[in-house]
């Protein structure tokens, strides 16, 4: 794999403030019961990124380091912590890579859907059959928001294209910062948000990416005034 051209990619995805590793997310509980240590592995994690409390159902704190925690691909929980969490993980086998001819005719801008593709890693020129050139991004590159690759000015060729497995989803959420207070809003399933964008702003307070709303795992936020509604991508392994 050529090291420049998956950091391009990779700078692709932060620039569209995706979450530029190759994670997954997913919600899973674990229990002490009678305040005992217990633990879980996550099944196809190769390690756990982190892990925070979505619903937390014990009376007993949970406390990140002291009450639960994880090492490599297992959680614990100790002291009656019994709780939902949201945990995030490189998977045992991360990604799928397959060859796929992409072509661009008359110099025309095309595009193919990759099924099953969640997000892309890497997509290099395997066997290039045009005279006219094959350049990341100028004339062939991919979106995430709908596993789609796409080719222009010309180019054509077997592109060989790396990706997470996965399905993705993309909807529309109201999130509001009422009083300039910091809010925030869990999407329902085990999921990974890589993409948010306004749709339809309420407030007369900016909504600015980064500033007054963004997105963690599967929770976006919203601060300072900003209410509108989000057209939000997000994965789920
Ligand atoms: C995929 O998304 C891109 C960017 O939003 C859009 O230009 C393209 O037409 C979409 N393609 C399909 C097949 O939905
Ligand atoms: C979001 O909330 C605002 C104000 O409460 C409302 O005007 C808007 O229609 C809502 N949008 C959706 C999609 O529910
Ligand atoms: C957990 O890890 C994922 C993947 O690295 C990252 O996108 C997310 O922001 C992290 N969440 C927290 C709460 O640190």
């Amino acid at each position: 794999m050529n090291i420049a051209v998956v950091l391009v990619l990779f700078s692709v995805l932060a620039a569209t403030q995706a979450s530029q590793d190759q994670s997954v997310c997913g919600v899973i509980r674990v229990e002490s019961w009678s305040y005992k240590y217990a633990e879980k592995t996550v099944q196809d994690a190769l390690y756990v990124l982190n892990m925070t409390v979505v619903d937390q159902q014990s009376e007993a704190a949970c406390t990140l380091g002291e009450s639960f925690g994880y090492q490599k691909a297992t959680l614990w929980v100790d002291h009656g912590c019994r709780a939902d969490f949201n945990v995030c993980y490189l998977p045992v086998r991360p990604t799928e890579c397959q060859v796929l001819r992409v072509e661009s005719w008359n110099y025309k801008y095309a595009e193919k859907k990759v099924a099953g593709a969640a997000l892309f890693i890497d997509m290099t020129v395997e066997d290039r059959q045009s005279a006219a050139s094959c350049d990341l991004d100028k004339s062939f590159g991919f979106y995430n928001q709908n596993s789609t690759v796409w080719v222009d000015h010309g180019c054509r060729a077997d592109f060989n294209i790396c990706y997470v497995k996965g399905a993705t989803s993309t909807t529309t959420v109201n999130v509001s910062s009422w009083n300039y207070k910091y809010a925030t809003k869990i999407l329902p399933s085990a999921s990974c948000i890589y993409f948010m964008q306004v749709a339809k702003q309420q407030s007369a307070a900016p909504c600015t990416l980064g500033i007054t709303y963004g997105f963690v795992a599967n929770t976006m936020w919203v601060s300072d005034g900003c209410r509108a509604d989000f057209s939000v991508s997000y994965y789920s392994p």
